[in-house]
């Protein structure tokens, strides 16, 4: 089913759990053809039984980046769609963040999906066509402490993005960002629990950071967290920015996203920051 059938082909990345699982077997089911890749291929037998076919791919390889295309192109298949979606959180007070942490962030969040679109485009120009759908977040459009590096990778993803929608569009190939605001999934597990790791009890930021991790499970979990919405939510919104014959330049999803853009773009910056010292003990005062 993969290849030359007249449907769209569209490869995705970190597909062994949540959004890029859900989004890769909702595509599935809906006839597209579906390249579902991940670092480890182990996690993707489920999607194979599916009808997906399965790749491996880890963003920060290039090696396996072009493994997997070499794979697309030998089974005859095209990359219609690419779906840059492997990610994750790393949280913490920037002072308290190693560089090499920072630096594996932004390989994940940014040259990753940098790399692997550019590796797409030869043969997208060639054909006219093609959708880069970045899945950002809305920390792509708002800063909360404690976030500051997961929300700068997400930050350049959006910048990143908006050139690229002017560069290619004469080309026939559409840029289109994704804004998941909470969404039920492992991601929070991963960001809360590297951030407890690394909590030091007698250091300046252990309050501080005990709030952050409060704050990133109440959004998830709590009551707060009746608002966060599953990964099959954003799988449908990816169907759509995929099928729109004119695809919107931002999805957030769920609603509760769209709202938190829509504050930070309307609030005065002090009142945001007012806001979040309400939100978060100030390090260094609240102490
Ligand atoms: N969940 C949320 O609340 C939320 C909110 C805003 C944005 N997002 C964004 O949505 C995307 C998907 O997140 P999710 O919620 O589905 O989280 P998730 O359940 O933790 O899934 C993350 C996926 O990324 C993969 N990944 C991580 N590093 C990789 C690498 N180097 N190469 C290939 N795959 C890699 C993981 O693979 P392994 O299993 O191998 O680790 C996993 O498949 C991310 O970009 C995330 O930042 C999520």
């Amino acid at each position: 089913m993969i290849p030359g059938d007249g449907t769209r082909s569209v490869l995705i990345t970190g597909c062994s759990t949540g959004i890029g699982r859900a989004t890769a077997l909702h595509l599935a089911s809906r006839g597209f053809a579906v390249y579902a890749t991940a670092r480890r291929p182990e996690t993707l037998e489920e999607l194979g039984r599916a009808g997906c076919r399965t790749l491996r791919l880890d963003v920060t390889d290039e090696v396996s980046m072009q493994a997997a295309l070499d794979a697309v192109e030998r089974d005859g298949g095209i990359v219609d769609v690419l779906v840059n979606n492997a990610g994750y959180g790393l949280e913490g007070p920037i002072e308290e963040l190693s560089l090499d942490k920072i630096r594996a962030q932004f390989e994940t969040n940014l040259f990753g999906p940098t790399r692997l679109t550019q590796m797409v485009l030869p043969a997208m120009r060639e054909r006219r066509r093609g959708r880069i759908i970045n899945i950002s977040s809305v920390g792509g459009r708002i800063t909360t402490p404690g976030t500051g590096a997961y929300h700068a990778s997400k930050h350049a993803l959006e910048a990143l993005s908006d050139a690229l929608r002017f560069e290619l569009r004469g080309f026939g190939v559409d840029v289109v960002v994704v804004e998941p605001g909470a969404i039920k999934s492992r991601w929070v597990d991963t960001a809360v629990r590297g951030l407890e790791d690394r909590i030091q009890p007698s250091g300046p930021y252990a309050k501080f950071n005990r709030a952050v991790v409060k704050q990133m499970y109440g959004a998830h979990e709590g009551l707060l967290g009746l608002a966060a919405g599953p990964p099959e939510a954003v799988a449908r919104v990816i169907e759509r920015a995929i099928t729109a014959t004119r695809p919107r330049r931002r999805y957030p999803v769920p609603a509760a996203a769209q709202l938190l853009i829509g504050l930070h773009h309307w609030l005065p910056s002090s009142v945001w920051d007012a806001f979040m010292r309400r939100m978060y003990p100030s390090p260094g005062v609240d102490d």
